[in-house]
């Protein structure tokens, strides 16, 4: 098993899943993802958390190992997504007596999700407060949003350790991997990118805690380097700050949309990243999307609209609150192109707190002299913001 825990009282209990292909339906996850869990070890013993469904068996097989015949008294129920949740009753039926730590909002999800089932055994907690384990105490911090309502975090007093539910989690595996934080970016902006306020309110909340680790539900424990890498990112995230670099997203069905935006990107004299929005992942077009101050979008007209993969890119930006950036356009079509005015259109109802900067491209099916001029102007534009 993975050696997470240099604290004796703390021992890793997870698993690792890599059999799921989609996170939460939509996250392409090619190294898998974990589902953490934890067993506290004090006068009174604690789980936190469950894991999915399809590994209980080998959830339950590690909490026995570092259990032998002891019994659990808690299971810390931070966040009631399956994910998380929904071992919960395989360990009753192993443990009948042990107590299930959660708040108001928890316990109303948990009656949803197990119905007609009666939980005798619950301690309701209320934000802030304390439990003590003995020689040790939990603080129970509510974190609503980041990234359900009854999501609360829970600070171990004594070992300054911070169990943040999903918060600085991330998918893939344990230990190190390539392009890290673009792998945390994207799991951050995939699944709590339009709750900045509330994750800035979290972030506010335990800013008054001294943390020397942060025990995720996904992914590695953060410390040392990584903790005050992770708490700038997120705290830049939250408030949906930008980097200065350029990210181009297009669609192109014949090659013409494709060649503008890849002569475009050649042009700065900043960092950029190009994506296909057909053939990319499409939640780290996303997520670069929100990181640089600069998006280019360029797109081909579709039966008079915008296509497709556009309007989608479109709505993944708008629903996730998307703000503070730079936006500049380059529409394609053979007789009549609409993207400029759909974009802007798009931009105005559903976007209004980005800037549409002045300098466009149109280009009829191929680069002309005209066109290649205006992607000059375009990056010139850029260049200079
Ligand atoms: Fe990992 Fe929001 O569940």
């Amino acid at each position: 098993m993975y050696l997470f825990m240099e604290v004796y009282m703390i021992k890793y209990i997870g698993v690792f899943d890599n059999k799921i292909d989609l996170f939460e339906g939509q996250y392409i996850v090619k190294n898998g993802i974990s589902y953490n869990s934890y067993l506290i070890l004090d006068d009174k013993i604690v789980i936190t958390d469950t894991v999915d469904i399809n590994y209980y068996q080998e959830w339950l097989n590690n909490i026995k190992k570092e259990l032998g015949n002891k019994l659990p008294d808690y299971l810390l129920i931070s966040h009631m997504e399956p994910d998380h949740s929904a071992s919960i009753l395989k360990l009753i039926e192993i443990y009948p007596n042990i107590t299930l730590i959660l708040n108001n909002q928890a316990l109303n999800m948990l009656k949803n999700f197990y119905p007609g089932v009666a939980f005798n055994n619950l301690l309701l907690v209320k934000d802030n407060d304390t439990l003590s384990l003995g020689n040790n105490t939990l603080k129970f911090l509510f974190a609503p949003m980041v990234h359900w309502p009854e999501v609360m975090f829970t600070y171990l007093e004594e070992e300054k350790i911070l169990f943040s539910a999903d918060a600085f989690g991330r998918f893939g595996k344990l230990d190190n991997e390539d392009n890290e934080l673009d792998e945390y970016r994207r799991y951050y902006i995939g699944i709590v990118g339009k709750y900045g306020m509330q994750v800035t309110n979290a972030l506010k909340k335990v800013s008054t805690y001294d943390i020397k680790k942060i025990l995720p539900l996904h992914g590695p424990i953060v410390e040392n380097d990584k903790l005050n890498l992770l708490l700038n990112e997120y705290t830049k995230w939250a408030s949906y700050n930008t980097t200065n670099g350029v990210t181009i997203v297009y669609s192109s069905v014949y090659g013409g949309t494709k060649a503008a935006a890849e002569k475009l990107a050649k042009l700065f004299n900043k960092e950029y990243k190009i994506f296909d929005l057909a053939r990319c992942d499409i939640h780290q077009a996303i997520a670069y999307a929100f990181e640089y101050k600069n998006l280019v979008i360029a797109s081909m007209t579709y039966n008079n609209g915008l296509f497709p993969h556009t309007e989608s890119f479109l709505h993944s930006l708008a629903e996730r609150g998307y703000k503070n950036h730079h936006i500049s356009i380059i529409e394609n079509g053979t007789w009549g192109p609409q993207v400029n005015k759909l974009i802007k259109a798009y931009f105005e109802n559903n976007l209004k707190d980005n800037l549409i900067l002045n300098k466009s491209c149109k280009i009829l099916s191929r680069l002309d002299d005209r066109s290649n001029k205006e992607l000059e102007d375009i990056a010139l534009e850029i260049n200079n913001d």
